[in-house]
């Protein structure tokens, strides 16, 4: 049977009856160390939580975990739902809506990408400024909730122009280099192959990955603003002569999260700040 969003919300409620973040984090491979930095953390495992499943996917520790981040009350979601992995649409929109009924309007989406530029190296950071959907279904095909967001919603700056500018600014002032460009979202789980790549980079994207679009779509459509920063943890296939694997994801994403804290760290204060 399916499982209500009340009864996902009394699972957390019960770990943490008044905590209400400002923002949420989602942490993709190799980032989970982000949640580690939380002060007074809370943390719920995703097999406790009814209507997540729990995530399988080496690097990804499957915790939502409750916290302070520079003082700013934030939710970290550690380990993502992938639809290769068999995650349904339905989990996915309870996974981002818990987030939003905690109380976050803000949604922080992290993730591990392969670069198509070649100036774009593994370790660096790209804020994702638009999106090129490439999975093969929209996590909001089903019947629309009113109460929750319209029928058709608008992805016209999804990746907020303001928030955007705010994590720029926040870079800047660390001296962390950040590239922006499009995020191009594919189903995996394989890697893609070169003549893919070449087709994708003449499409206008600049990255690829195997997340974040679903997320963002569910989050837009339930009204919060969204910001995306991935980790290029490789230059896309046939770039390099470097093969493309999932132990390299892992290495690069975590030396790319160390920089990656730091900005997420200056964002949430400002967020804080109420920018
Ligand atoms: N392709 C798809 N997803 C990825 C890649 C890639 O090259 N690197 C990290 N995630």
């Amino acid at each position: 049977m399916a499982v209500t969003m009340q009864e996902t919300m009394s699972a957390i409620r019960k770990y943490a009856p008044n905590f209400v973040p400002k923002a949420g984090i989602i942490l993709g491979s190799g980032l989970g160390s982000v949640a580690d930095q939380l002060t007074n953390p809370i943390t719920i495992p995703y097999q406790a939580i009814p209507g997540i499943n729990t995530g399988s996917v080496a690097g990804h520790a499957s915790l939502l975990v409750m916290g302070y981040l520079q003082d700013v009350p934030v939710v970290c979601l550690k380990g993502r739902l992938h639809v290769y992995e068999g995650a349904s649409y339905e989990s996915i929109r309870t996974f981002v809506r818990m987030v939003k009924n905690l109380g976050a309007s803000t949604l922080i989406v992290t993730g591990a990408a392969g670069s198509m530029r070649a100036e774009m190296g593994p370790g660096e950071i790209m804020m994702i400024n638009d999106h090129i959907n490439f999975q093969p279904g929209n996590p909001l095909v089903g019947p629309n909730d009113e109460s929750i967001g319209p029928r058709f919603v608008s992805l016209e700056n999804a990746y907020d122009d303001e928030l955007r500018n705010k994590v720029l600014e926040v870079a800047k002032k660390l001296s962390i280099p950040i590239h922006e460009g499009v995020y191009l979202s594919l189903l995996g789980p394989s890697f893609e192959t070169p003549a893919e790549i070449r087709a994708y980079r003449s499409l206008g994207a600049d990255a690829v990955g195997m997340s974040v679009v679903p997320e963002v779509i569910i989050a837009r459509h339930c009204g919060m603003k969204v910001t995306g920063l991935v980790a290029i943890t490789n230059l896309a296939v046939g770039m390099s002569s470097e093969k493309v694997t999932h132990e390299g994801t892992l290495r690069y994403g975590e030396q790319a999260s160390r920089n990656m804290i730091k900005i997420i760290n200056g964002f949430v204060k400002e967020i804080g700040r109420g920018y």
